[in-house]
């Protein structure tokens, strides 16, 4: 693997005040490996009451965030914004943005570069829908997403790339190890082509899709898996700890 093996865990638009207050009270009471950067991305009203009571040693995200300066934007909520919450983590480009709410590469391009000016790091999701899989196009859809976020990125150091394929997003169907472990390495190699050698090296490239306690540790063991985003059983704290602790 590269650098630090990292696990996200995104809470999407469920919870409320209570299960919240549940959740936090399970991650803070759970043993967590050290070695491990672990971060959870609750919903924008709930950052604060998270960021208020959630231990330290796990970082905040949010689920996305406004494409550039705040300001009359109904609606929305700024990089700045965030920063002043105390939110470290943005997650752009997530499928549901994408195919639920709209979004395009090239939006979420530009939403990526300006939250990195922010110093907001960014966790960067691709990955392809059940027919382009199944018309061999994986690869292509990938890489242009990925061109997509290398056309305004400029430095990749606060970088973490999520590959979520659509098809195994909330559906129980988990991607192989084989499979997750081809599209990592061809996001690898398309880096060393299209950016650098460095950066395909240092960059964590991790994998989101119906990771559950009981697959995360053969998907753990691919070579080129860095780390999972993991939804659903990010919702039950001690899960999300036996995956968080899955890659010793
Ligand atoms: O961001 C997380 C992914 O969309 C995975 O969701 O673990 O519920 O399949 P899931």
């Amino acid at each position: 693997g590269t650098g630090k093996f990292f696990v996200g865990g995104n809470w999407k638009c469920n919870g409320t005040k209570d299960s919240i207050s549940k959740l936090v009270a399970d991650l803070n009471g759970a043993k967590m490996e050290n070695d491990v950067d672990v971060v959870v991305a609750p919903p924008f009203i709930y950052i604060d009451q998270v960021k208020n009571s959630l231990t330290d040693c796990i970082e905040i995200s949010a689920q996305n965030c406004w494409v550039g300066k705040g300001g009359a934007f109904t609606g929305e909520i700024s990089a700045e914004q965030l920063i002043d919450m105390g939110c470290q983590w943005v997650i752009l480009g997530h499928s549901e943005r994408r195919h639920i709410i709209g979004e395009d590469d090239e939006f979420i391009g530009k939403k990526a570069a300006y939250a990195l000016s922010q110093n907001l790091k960014v966790i960067a999701c691709i990955g392809e829908k059940l027919e382009e899989r199944e018309a061999g196009k994986t690869f292509d859809v990938c890489f242009q997403q990925m061109k997509a976020f290398a056309d305004s990125i400029t430095s990749w150091e606060n970088v973490v790339i999520a590959y979520e394929p659509v098809w195994a997003i909330g559906t129980g169907k988990v991607a192989t190890p084989e499979q997750a472990q081809e599209v990592h390495v061809a996001v690898r190699d398309w880096l060393k082509k299209n950016v650098s050698t460095e950066v395909a090296s240092s960059t964590r490239i991790i994998y989101g899709g119906s990771v559950n306690g009981g697959n995360c540790s053969e998907l753990a063991k691919q070579e080129d898996i860095d780390g999972f985003l993991v939804g659903g059983a990010s919702l039950k704290g001690p899960e999300f700890a036996t995956i968080v602790n899955s890659v010793t």
